[in-house]
């Protein structure tokens, strides 16, 4: 029986505010070498055309993580032990959440937390419909901050943080080990359970994050409507090109938009100009070894416990544990 049934999901709401998305945003066009917050690529449709990219033929992390967890979520299951509280960071649709709540001994609690508020209410209805007596407690908050658990959650029961996609990637390795460290106290040094994808040959990797189908160009192009809209911007959507590298020096995928020619674009009462071929860095997405991410995750006290994968060695779902 759903012990839920009838009563409307409590929301707990810490998104961002238009001023904030503003000052961030004018701040990262007047650096000397243009940037944005890969955060702000997922507005609604970014986060559809995401869940596309996942998708794509050439993107391998969404269907290698998943065909990992289909095989080995038992045994992630038994290492997590029963009766945890699964709290998922930037949740999204929460596609892969089933894996994990499937094979779970009596889960506590499921805690979705996302920026996109929408995308969020609609993804936790679907697994409060799938999971009839789990409870289910979003968090609309920014993730990449420290944030207040809700209330109602028991708070002796263990805690997992659950980070798949290789979204820690995304992060410099400063302020993932921050994130990892936040973990810590969001667990109260439980466990996390995360995928990081590994370094592989440039190629594939620049194949990847610039599809043939284009999915990952118009996700990219797509941060300049959210500006457009949102800000009160006039970006000419044509007038800028979506370009993927590997930087390996710091080993990650670069995103960025070129500037196809020499623009002035207002946002607000503010005006930014563009030289041909200038730059505006979107989005990083590291790339590690296993040896370089236990490095990483060890002063924000974790250590790996479990670390598994693929067979071509593409990607790796990791346990990180207490390093008491
Ligand atoms: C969300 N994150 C893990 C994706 C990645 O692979 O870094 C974001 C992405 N950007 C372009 N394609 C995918």
């Amino acid at each position: 029986m759903n012990k839920y049934d009838g009563t409307p999901l409590e929301l707990t709401d810490f998104s961002v505010e238009t001023d904030v998305f503003r000052r961030d945003v004018v701040a990262g066009l007047r650096n000397r070498a243009k940037s944005l917050p890969s955060k702000y690529l997922y507005d609604k449709r970014g986060s559809e055309l995401f869940d596309a990219i996942c998708e794509a033929r050439d993107y391998y992390p969404t269907r290698t993580e998943i065909g990992i967890m289909k095989r080995s979520a038992p045994e992630m299951a038994r290492a997590i032990g029963p009766g945890a509280v699964v709290i998922e960071y930037g949740s999204g649709s929460s596609l892969k959440t089933p894996l994990l709540l499937e094979p779970l001994e009596k889960p506590a609690a499921y805690v979705p937390v996302d920026i996109s508020r929408e995308h969020l209410v609609e993804a936790a209805e679907r697994i409060s419909e799938r999971f009839q007596d789990l409870p289910i407690m979003p968090v609309c908050a920014d993730f990449t901050r420290p944030f207040d658990l809700p209330e109602a959650l028991n708070a002796k029961a263990p805690r997992t943080a659950f980070f798949p996609g290789s979204t820690i990637g995304n992060f410099t390795p400063s302020q993932a080990q921050t994130l990892l460290r936040n973990m810590y106290d969001e667990t109260n040094g439980g466990s996390v359970l995360l995928g990081v994808d590994l370094k592989k040959d440039v190629d594939v990797l620049e194949r990847a994050y610039d599809d043939s189908e284009g999915v990952t160009a118009e996700f990219n192009i797509n941060l300049l409507e959210h500006i457009n809209r949102e800000l009160d911007a006039d970006f000419d959507l044509d007038a800028f090109e979506h370009r993927a590298v590997f930087n390996e020096e710091l080993s990650r995928v670069e995103m960025h938009l070129v500037s196809k020619k020499r623009q002035v674009v207002t946002i607000g009462d503010e005006t930014f100009s563009f030289e041909p071929d200038e730059t505006i860095h979107t989005e990083n997405s590291h790339k590690y070894t296993p040896e370089k991410f236990a490095e990483l995750a060890k002063p924000a006290g974790w250590r790996v416990a479990k670390i598994w994968t693929d067979e071509k060695n593409y990607f790796s779902i990791q346990l990180l544990v207490a390093d008491k």
